[in-house]
């Protein structure tokens, strides 16, 4: 299975119709109608992107699938403004990192840009989200940017987050993903004992 569909995978197991999600990559929109599909009507997908070609065509890819305006906001910007945009809890936030297929592949996200994002992006995570992360490390600084999410994602091990890995023995060089679900409180209650 590729990462890719890893990450729906896991983002589908989770979220429900009427959620509020973030894409904090838009890029040509393939996960900004994924996650439209499944919040439907009700629900609310915000989707970043610096890039105006990537905001564009997420445009065109919802359009093209009947998905409704109204319940997509798409915001030109970093992703490391997230927490201006998006105060209450969301039940995903989906990572794509690197370039957009088929752009400009100096347009890319960087290690501290994409640190800064998902610090944020944990934050407004609701408890039982899920966070998904594709990393690519082919391109320049996409090694260090992968190693990061690593870092990150084992800072927060077991202090709050089940993490699960994907891709990442297959080449040296290869995509991986990394999934992070935000504990529900009570498991970390003390036993009545
Ligand atoms: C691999 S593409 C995303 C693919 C996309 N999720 C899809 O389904 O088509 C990565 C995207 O991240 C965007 N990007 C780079 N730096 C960013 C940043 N700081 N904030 C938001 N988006 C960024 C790029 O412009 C590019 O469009």
């Amino acid at each position: 299975m590729r990462v890719t569909e890893r990450a729906h995978e896991a983002v589908r197991a989770i979220v429900r119709a009427g959620d509020h999600v973030i894409d904090a990559t838009a890029g040509n929109g393939w996960d900004t109608c994924f996650l439209a599909g499944l919040v439907g009507p009700e629900g609310r997908v915000f989707a970043f992107d610096i890039q105006e070609e990537a905001i564009a065509s997420t445009k065109s890819r919802l359009v093209a699938q009947g998905i409704k305006d109204e319940r997509v906001t798409l915001i030109h910007e970093s992703h490391a403004a997230l927490q201006r945009h998006i105060e209450e809890p969301v039940a995903a936030v989906m990572f794509n990192l690197g370039y957009r297929p088929g752009g400009d592949h100096e347009l890319r996200t960087h290690r501290e840009e994409t640190l800064t994002a998902l610090a944020e992006g944990w934050t407004v995570l609701r408890e039982g989200g899920v966070m998904s992360v594709v990393c690519y490390r082919g391109h320049p600084g996409g090694m260090k940017e992968g190693e990061g999410v690593l870092e990150f994602a084992g800072r927060l091990q077991g202090r709050g987050a089940v993490v699960g890995i994907s891709g990442k023995k297959e080449t040296e060089a290869g995509p991986f993903v990394v999934v992070l679900k935000k504990r529900q409180p009570e498991a970390f209650s003390e036993p009545s004992w």
